[in-house]
């Protein structure tokens, strides 16, 4: 009798995506945009823990806040008073997007930060020429040094983020694990698609990213059947599970791949990087 594979959490055989070789040179980056209008889905945590496997792997990264709250730079740990932030480099071209950059305690992944001065970023890029495509403009000029670049954006769908949309090569949705997480993301493909119509004709759909799932329940594995149902293979194989220890690490300031290496959500951060590269969404 042939083996019967161990199924994974979406219906597919379990498997393991391999360590990726080493790059030899690096950039131009491809650019991804962390993008769900919901709230708490886990946009930042995953910006941030595939942004330090990815550099683990050897990959440059480079995380963008695009959110007011700045929940990306509390968590990567590093300032945003007092230091150039997003803002500032949408709102002046003079202003040269390298000295925006900080480094983080993570090797090889750096960061741009935000504050809450970004929320009226809106209501001053409204008038602009071409509004859509200023954060465009601003990571044209950082892009060579880096292999990838994530936008965290923040849970809306106004100019910020079809800025990050008209700025990427592709789209990674976290969707958190329930009853009410496919709400939304209808609105949100049309947004994509609005996008590639209008503003950037090359931007593709890299995955779906079930979060904060609960195999104990059956809540969990029915909301993720559905999410396969629906999304087919744009659901990513890795799958996030829910655990207390991401509050932990953010409270730190350190990526949970570095606050507790060997938990089984790090680990799960770094399939997912390895997935990435393994469809061809990261170099
Ligand atoms: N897999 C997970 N399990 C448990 N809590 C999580 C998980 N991912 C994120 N969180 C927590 O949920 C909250 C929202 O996550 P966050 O990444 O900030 O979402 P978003 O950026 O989409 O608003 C945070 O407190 C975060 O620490
Ligand atoms: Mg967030």
């Amino acid at each position: 009798m042939p083996d019967i594979p161990e199924m994974g959490p979406t219906g597919r055989p379990r498997r393991t995506f391999p360590e990726p070789k080493r790059l030899k040179t690096h950039g131009p980056a491809r650019i991804i945009a962390l993008c769900n209008q919901k709230g708490g889905v886990g946009k930042t945590t995953t910006t941030i823990s595939l942004g330090a496997a990815l550099a683990e792997d050897g990959r440059r990264v480079l995380a963008i806040d695009f959110d007011p709250q700045g929940a990306l730079s509390a968590g990567l740990g590093v300032a945003t008073h007092d230091v150039p932030t997003i803002y500032d480099l949408l709102l002046s071209r003079s202003k040269d997007p390298k000295d925006a950059i900080q480094s983080t305690g993570v090797p090889g992944l750096d960061v741009i930060p935000a504050n809450i001065d970004l929320s009226a970023a809106e209501v001053h890029l409204v008038n602009e020429v071409a509004r859509e495509q200023i954060l465009a403009g601003v990571l044209r000029r950082v892009a060579a040094d880096y292999d990838v670049i994530l936008i965290d954006c923040q849970p809306s769908l106004g100019l910020l983020t079809v800025n990050a949309l008209t700025a990427s090569h592709g789209v990674l949705i976290p969707l958190e694990c329930e009853f009410f997480a496919l709400r939304g993301v209808a609105l949100l493909i049309e947004t994509i698609d609005k996008v590639r119509d209008r503003l950037n004709p090359a931007i593709e759909l890299d995955g779906i990213l079930a979060t904060m799932y609960d195999s104990r329940t059956l809540h969990s594995r029915e909301v993720l059947e559905r999410v396969v149902d629906a999304f087919g293979d744009s659901v990513l194989e890795t799958v996030i599970g829910r655990t207390v220890k991401f509050p932990d690490a953010s409270v730190s300031g350190t990526p949970i791949t570095q606050f507790a290496p060997d938990h089984p959500a790090s680990r799960a951060y770094r399939q997912l990087a390895r997935e990435l590269v393994f469809r061809g969404a990261v170099a």
